[in-house]
């Protein structure tokens, strides 16, 4: 928790946002006062979020693995958890065997892109070069991608179904596929936070009967798309993860599940 903003009408800004159920109502004050609006436009934003707006779109961006990724009305928010992906494609990155002049990394299914920028920033940091490419169904998600990624060199946003997105040239060239695909299933949608059911789009969270449809397409597809030594990271939840590995293993691919406490995430890490 960050400290209470001062001034009398930052009390009143916390007030407001506690009332209209923001458990976080200090800390949300003082991310909306650091943005320096003039009164009118605060005003709007204050009520966009009394009306059950998610934090997120009323600042228009998202804190996730340290960076400020732009976020846009219709397209997913990323979640803290999914950093899990970016720590476990880096270290997927890193034992690549041999030397490539760039690796080439896939999101699928971007949203905004966070997880693919921050992959990219990630191993730019490590002094790898990334051939970033970004996919998503959604075209909001894909133009949110592409201005996210304006300062990746050379990165690229894709817009259509799955693998189908993707230039052919592609195909084995892949050293890292990450993916966070919609995986909730359908009965549980409605039983999702209001801020998701009512601002995200049902194809950003459904995943089917049993949250796994686009699990299995993913991993069935996946193989030819891999370079060899490449990975596919897919972030999944702790009760699905054994089906998540299933459809991996179905897909020809030797597959691992990988937990963390802290981020309260999972996935599944799997190679050709
Ligand atoms: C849970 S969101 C994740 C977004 C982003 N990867 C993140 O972690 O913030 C799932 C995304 O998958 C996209 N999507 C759903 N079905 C798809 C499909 N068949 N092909 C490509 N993208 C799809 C949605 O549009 C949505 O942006």
């Amino acid at each position: 928790m960050t400290a209470p903003p001062s001034g009398v009408g930052a009390a009143r800004l916390v007030a407001r946002l506690r009332a209209a159920g923001c458990v976080f109502a200090e800390d949300e004050a003082a991310l909306l006062l650091a943005e320096g609006l003039p009164p009118d436009a605060l005003e709007e934003r204050v009520r966009r979020r009394e009306a059950g707006e998610p934090l997120e779109l009323v600042l228009g961006w998202a804190q996730f693995a340290g960076l400020r990724v732009g976020t846009a009305a219709g397209v997913f928010v990323p979640r803290r958890r999914s950093e899990l992906l970016v720590r476990e494609g880096l270290a997927a990155l890193r034992a690549v065997p041999g030397r490539s002049d760039a690796r080439v990394v896939v999101d699928l299914c971007c949203g905004t892109g966070a997880v693919g920028l921050a992959v990219a920033v990630g191993a730019a940091a490590e002094g790898v070069d990334v051939a970033l490419h970004a996919a998503d169904a959604d075209p909001l998600a894909t133009a949110c991608a592409a201005h996210n990624l304006r300062g990746v060199p050379g990165a690229r946003a894709h817009t259509g179904d799955l693998y189908a997105a993707l230039p052919a040239a592609l195909r084995g060239r892949v050293h890292l596929l990450v993916v966070n695909a919609p995986y909730v299933p359908t009965s549980r949608v409605a039983l999702m936070p209001p801020e998701a059911r009512d601002h995200e789009p049902l194809t950003a969270l459904d995943g089917g009967a049993d949250g796994l449809d686009v699990h299995r397409r993913v991993a069935a597809g996946a193989r030819p798309w891999l370079a060899r030594g490449g990975a596919l990271v897919l972030e999944t939840s702790e009760p699905q993860a054994e089906g998540t590995l299933a459809a991996c293993r179905a897909g020809g691919l030797a597959a691992v599940a990988v937990h963390d406490d802290d981020l309260e995430a999972s996935c599944v890490l799997a190679r050709a």
